[in-house]
């Protein structure tokens, strides 16, 4: 399939800059949101990042202007019946999840393909609340979007072959490198990297050694471009605190036990960057 119009539902940090990513490789894209506020929280997602990337000389305004008029911003879900592609990225709640896929499934032409972005959840719970389950997928994007090579393309024991090598070349379209990985929570990188970032909270709570210097460790030591508690902030807290509860349900791993200080932190609104503090920031 030749996917042209493609549909992203929900336009939080990460909404928003898959939407980015798809109209920079030239497609036309519907975002939808759920009332006229999150809508608008979503056009300056878009516009502040392809703002910055003008800039940093990385854009012309007017290649920027081009970008921003392929995006059809709207509340209506209905507007999605054409597209090719859905891809879905509203919080990790999986009944919200899978209503809406059973919602799509009614909206969209018989051949458009369906994927979540979740980090974590089971792509095949959402794909069953479909009629079209061989064409559910996981599309899942790194934060930022517009910055990470990465999309984990998650087929599942009933996902048509056909589809998860159409949605690796359309990743491959985007300039991103696919990897095909199976429905297990967390599937790779999240599954490696959470529990590492659990640990750096477990350790800070514990007093083994202070942020900034856990934050050095890992950095200067390791190598990585932010250090665990900065790169919490930046998935935000909840996000990380769901995945580690989704693979601590599945593999009842003690290792995975959500640390109780991000949980703390959760618990007090404190969500890093997207609600201004988190591990850093005044608190
Ligand atoms: N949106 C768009 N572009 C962004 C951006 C954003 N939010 N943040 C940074 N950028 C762009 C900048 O514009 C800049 O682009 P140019 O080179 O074209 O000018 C480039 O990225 C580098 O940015 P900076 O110079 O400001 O900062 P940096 O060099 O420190 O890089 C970073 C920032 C890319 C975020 C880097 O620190 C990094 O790679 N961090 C690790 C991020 C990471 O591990 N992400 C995965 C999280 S896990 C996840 O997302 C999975 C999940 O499901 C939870």
């Amino acid at each position: 399939m030749a996917f042209e119009r493609v549909g992203v539902v929900g336009l939080g940090t990460m909404g928003a800059g898959i939407a980015e990513v798809f109209a920079r490789a030239g497609l036309r894209v519907i975002g939808v949101e759920a009332d006229a506020e999150a809508l608008a929280r979503g056009r300056g997602h878009l516009e502040r990042s392809t703002g910055r990337a003008v800039e940093r000389g990385r854009l012309s305004e007017a290649e920027r202007e081009v970008i921003l008029r392929r995006v059809t911003l709207t509340t209506s879900r209905d507007d999605l019946s054409d597209a090719d592609l859905v891809v879905e990225a509203i919080p990790e709640i999986l009944d919200v999840k899978v209503s809406l896929f059973a919602d799509l499934d009614r909206i969209c032409k018989p051949e458009t393909v369906l994927a979540t972005n979740t980090s974590s959840l089971s792509v095949t719970a959402v794909a069953a609340a479909t009629g079209r389950p061989g064409r559910v997928v996981g599309m899942h994007f790194f934060n930022p979007a517009p910055v990470m090579r990465l999309v984990e393309v998650v087929g599942t024991v009933v996902t048509e072959p056909g589809v998860v090598d159409e949605i690796a070349g359309l990743a491959r379209r985007l300039g991103k490198t696919p990897v095909v990985v199976g429905d297990r929570a967390g599937f790779v990188a999240n599954r490696l990297l959470l529990p590492y970032l659990n640990h750096a909270a477990v350790l800070l709570e514990n007093g083994v050694a202070a942020r900034d210097d856990i934050e050095a460790a890992m950095t200067l030591g390791a190598g990585l471009p932010m250090g665990p508690f900065a790169l919490l902030d930046l998935i935000g807290l909840d996000t990380a605190y769901e995945v580690m509860c989704v693979l601590f349900d599945e593999t009842r791993d003690r290792r995975h036990a959500p640390a109780p200080l991000l949980r703390e932190l959760v618990t007090a609104g404190l969500l890093g960057r997207k609600s201004g503090r988190g591990f850093h920031g005044e608190r």
